[in-house]
């Protein structure tokens, strides 16, 4: 290959990576994701108040839209959080999420699902943690799970988002069967935990609640606690909507949370997470997973061996 080629080839692949820049912002590059099926669009959205009620904090909680958005709120006095009305055993968990613009560091935006109120010593917890940063804009996306109290080894991973998430409504959804547990942010995935390749540790599969929550994490949320909430800055107000949530679903009011549930609502026929589409990822979903891991990715616990002398075995599975 000669100089020129070369050089050709160089400029050609200097166009070709800077169009799949869409635009410059004050915070860098936006980038553009790869299309990819939009699982939310299989649901119908539920207000907030249908299905949410307050776990915490109801004085910075503001129903909006009778009912349809909610503000959840942290300020010097306290945070706030919604839990749902129902458990779950498997199922679609989605929310529409705006988190709050400017000086956010130590704050923590937290949308999981988690039964330690009922199994505090072998909880499972299935976790979207966005954490707050000192500079503007700069939220950090963390997903992690836990299965039967296997909380001595976190599973973190984390990503810069390809968006600025104070200025739109940006869709985080939890996909959960018995076949995989699926983190899509706008329905890219961004990480997929197979259940049959974590035989390492249990995977989660008691009913869970599902939990939306803004609070204060300030030891270890924005640079492993170097910069905590700065209220200066508050009210911290993140907005959701949009929720889909649907599953199989067991009544809070039996005590005993194993058993048989009862299919939830809009949809007729049998589980709807068990169907082709939702037990295993598409060819396009796939992409659009590498695409999220590789241009996104900047923490995963299986490469922290600083933290983990000996790496978990399912990262080498
Ligand atoms: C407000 O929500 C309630 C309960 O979901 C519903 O019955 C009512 O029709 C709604 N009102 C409006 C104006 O949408
Ligand atoms: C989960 O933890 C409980 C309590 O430690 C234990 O009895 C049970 O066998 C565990 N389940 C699995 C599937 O490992
Ligand atoms: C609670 O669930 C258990 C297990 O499925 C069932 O045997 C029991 O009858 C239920 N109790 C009520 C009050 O629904």
């Amino acid at each position: 290959m000669t100089f020129l080629q070369q050089s050709s080839l160089l400029s050609c692949f200097i166009i070709f990576s800077s169009s799949s820049l869409l635009l410059v912002s004050s915070r860098g590059p936006v980038y553009k994701p790869p299309s990819v099926e939009r699982l939310t669009d299989r649901f119908h959205p539920t207000p907030v108040s249908a299905k949410m009620s307050t776990f915490y904090g109801s004085s910075n909680i503001r129903m909006k839209n009778n009912g349809s958005y909610a503000d959840i709120i942290l300020d010097k006095n306290s945070g706030s959080g919604l839990v749902s009305k129902d458990r779950y055993h498997h199922g679609f968990f989605s929310a529409a999420v705006k988190l709050p613009m400017g000086v956010t560091s130590g704050v923590v935006l937290a949308f999981y699902m988690s039964n330690s109120d009922v199994f505090p010593h072998n909880h499972d917890e299935i976790d979207f943690e966005l954490l707050g940063h000192e500079k503007r804009k700069e939220w950090v996306l963390q997903t992690n799970i836990y299965g039967n109290g296997s909380v001595k080894t976190g599973r973190e991973e984390k990503f810069y988002l390809w968006f600025d998430p104070t200025q739109d409504f940006h869709q985080y959804t939890i996909l959960w069967n018995k076949h995989h547990i699926v983190f899509l942010v706008d329905n890219i995935p961004v990480r997929e935990v197979i259940h049959n390749q974590v035989s390492f540790f249990v995977y989660p599969s008691k009913p869970m609640s599902l939990y939306t929550t803004i609070w204060d994490a300030s030891e270890w949320a924005t640079h492993g606690g170097k910069y905590p909430v700065n209220y200066n800055y508050a009210p911290f107000v993140a907005s959701l909507g949009e929720f889909e949530i649907e599953g199989c679903l067991m009544p809070k009011t039996n005590s005993s949370t194993m058993g048989s549930c009862l299919m939830s609502s809009t949809l007729s026929s049998s589980d709807p997470v068990e169907g082709g589409d939702f037990i295993k990822l598409t060819r396009q979903q796939t992409v659009g997973m590498n695409w999220a891991r590789t241009k996104h990715m900047f923490y995963s616990y299986c490469k922290d061996t600083s933290r983990y002398k000996v790496i978990p075995p399912e990262c080498n599975a």
